[in-house]
């Protein structure tokens, strides 16, 4: 994959960043999503490749833009997969609060799994803890293997895992072993990205979330050099037909970082919100500041861009 996608990639973020953080605290999600999608689809037809959609808004009866099967680009080649998600936190946005954020990742084609829109049981750490996590285990006994990896105690972990009453159970164990807990509202990327940066404080990822956000969370981390296992859970019959119509065989099926981010990738993200390792976009008088990152899991580079935008030279993306 081309180097320089990179710097192009990163201004489909910032698109989607910008349009969106204009909704912030509106009370609006559905607005603030719409806002994202339509920047991220605009910006992304400026980009020099041809993008199919792989992970996008949902199928192409129920999502009019960014649908899987998508195709976008302002080019022939070279052709990748991409895995999108215009703006993880919705609710985030909408109540003005932390971690909100515009994502995307750039796969070769075939690079990534082709996950349905159903929920993904994760469980997420950075490189010191690679190779120490096991899905299939307890969650006491994962949190005991990190621990070792890490040479720490369980009692000094700290445990990120979305407040939801599924979660219930896992809390309670997670409290039992001793480790801390880190319970958020919503952006499980974000906390999935967290556990591979040292300064946040957090060392472990697990819960169910959404299983398109399991994908784009495989590539930033396989970027970072982390870890990362996911299963499907489907909340009902339908969910589970259609992954089956998908090509999924298996629904028990143990997915590793390289299962779900096959090839080599790129992941970028800017920041709509403040957040734990990206700033949210700061507005002034004429423009507007942003914070992205952009990895690449072959050179495994991070770049942190500051941007600075003046509207009145930019191209209109909303
Ligand atoms: P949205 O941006 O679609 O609102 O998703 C936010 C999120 O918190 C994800 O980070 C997470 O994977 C998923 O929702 C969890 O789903 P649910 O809110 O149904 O528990």
């Amino acid at each position: 994959m081309e180097r320089n996608l990179a710097m192009e990639v990163v201004r489909v973020t910032e698109a989607a960043a910008l349009s969106a953080a204009r909704l912030m605290g509106r009370g609006d999600n559905v607005a603030a999503d719409q806002a994202a999608v339509n920047a991220m689809r605009k910006a992304l037809n400026f980009v020099q490749f041809k993008g199919r959609v792989v992970i996008g808004e949902g199928e192409r009866d129920e999502a009019p833009m960014l649908y899987i099967g998508e195709e976008v680009g302002a080019s022939e080649s070279p052709r990748v997969d991409i895995a999108v998600d215009p703006l993880e936190g919705t609710t985030i946005v909408a109540t003005g609060g932390y971690n909100a954020l515009a994502v995307i990742a750039i796969a070769e084609e075939g690079g990534f799994l082709h996950a349905p829109d159903t929920y993904m049981q994760k469980i997420a750490v950075g490189p010191r803890a690679r190779g120490s996590i096991d899905i299939s285990a307890s969650p006491t006994e994962n949190l005991r293997s990190i621990a070792k990896a890490l040479k720490v105690y369980v009692e000094d972990l700290c445990v990120v895992i979305l407040d939801r009453p599924r979660h219930q159970e896992l809390i309670r164990e997670c409290r039992e072993s001793g480790a801390r807990i880190k319970l958020i509202g919503d952006g499980d990327v974000a906390g999935a990205i967290a556990t591979a940066k040292e300064e946040s404080g957090v060392n472990v990822l697990m819960g169910t979330g959404g299983a398109p956000e399991g994908v784009l969370a495989a590539a930033a981390l396989k970027c970072l050099g982390g870890d990362f296992q996911g299963v499907l859970k489907f909340r009902n019959k339908e969910e589970a037909e259609r992954a089956k119509a998908m090509g999924i065989d298996d629904p028990n099926r143990v997915y590793g970082m390289e299962d779900l981010a096959r090839s080599e990738v790129m992941f970028a993200a800017t920041g709509v919100t403040f957040g734990d390792f990206l700033n949210g976009v700061r507005f002034f008088s004429g423009g507007a500041q942003t914070h992205s990152v952009v990895m690449r899991s072959k050179s495994r580079t991070i770049r942190y861009i500051d941007t600075t935008h003046y509207f009145e030279f930019k191209p209109k993306y909303d």
